[in-house]
């Protein structure tokens, strides 16, 4: 089973890991504020590890032209429960990195890749296909931003909680 489809297994909770502030998706924007501020208002933003739609909904409110992927069908369902919520509306796929230019014809202008989802990636391969597969529906000088977390660090500096 690929780690994209294990998020299935509980992508109903999933929101449950999240406090009302991360769930918002502001705390995503703030992190991004910068490379936001420097993008056009009415920037093709694609999320492709959009997990159950938190930073792609407050970018649709945004009124950026905003598309969603993930690898996993679960995930994916609860981003369109989510955006439906919003009243938002706005494309959602189910699709691995490797094959986004399968799923998504256009070049964006900024893809996000939040969360740490880049570190499921099993193997060298799997992460040059990956990163290939970004790269493919991202436009020449475009955008992309990974998030890449050192949790090792953050453990050694005993960060537990963070508070707002
Ligand atoms: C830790 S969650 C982060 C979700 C979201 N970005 C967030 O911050 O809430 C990681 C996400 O990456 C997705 N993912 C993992 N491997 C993937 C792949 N190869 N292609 C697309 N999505 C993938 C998972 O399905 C999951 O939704």
């Amino acid at each position: 089973m690929t780690t994209a489809r294990q998020y299935d297994t509980f992508s109903t909770d999933y929101r449950w890991l999240y406090t009302d502030h991360t769930l918002s998706g502001k705390m995503a924007l703030d992190i991004n504020g910068d490379v936001l501020a420097l993008a056009d208002p009415k920037a093709s933003i694609l999320d492709c590890s959009c997990g159950i739609g938190t930073l792609a909904i407050a970018l649709a409110k945004l009124e950026y032209e905003v598309n969603g992927s993930d690898g996993s069908p679960g995930m994916v369902d609860q981003a369109i429960l989510a955006a439906r919520q919003a009243e938002i509306s706005f494309p959602l796929k189910c699709c691995v990195w490797a094959n986004l230019s399968d799923h998504f014809a256009k070049h964006f202008d900024l893809i996000f890749c939040l969360g740490n989802s880049i570190g499921h990636v099993r193997n060298k391969e799997e992460m040059v296909q990956s990163l290939r597969g970004m790269r493919h529906v991202l436009r020449d000088h475009g955008k992309l931003v990974i998030e890449s977390i050192n949790w090792e660090q953050i453990r050694k500096e005993k960060t537990r909680f963070t508070h707002f």
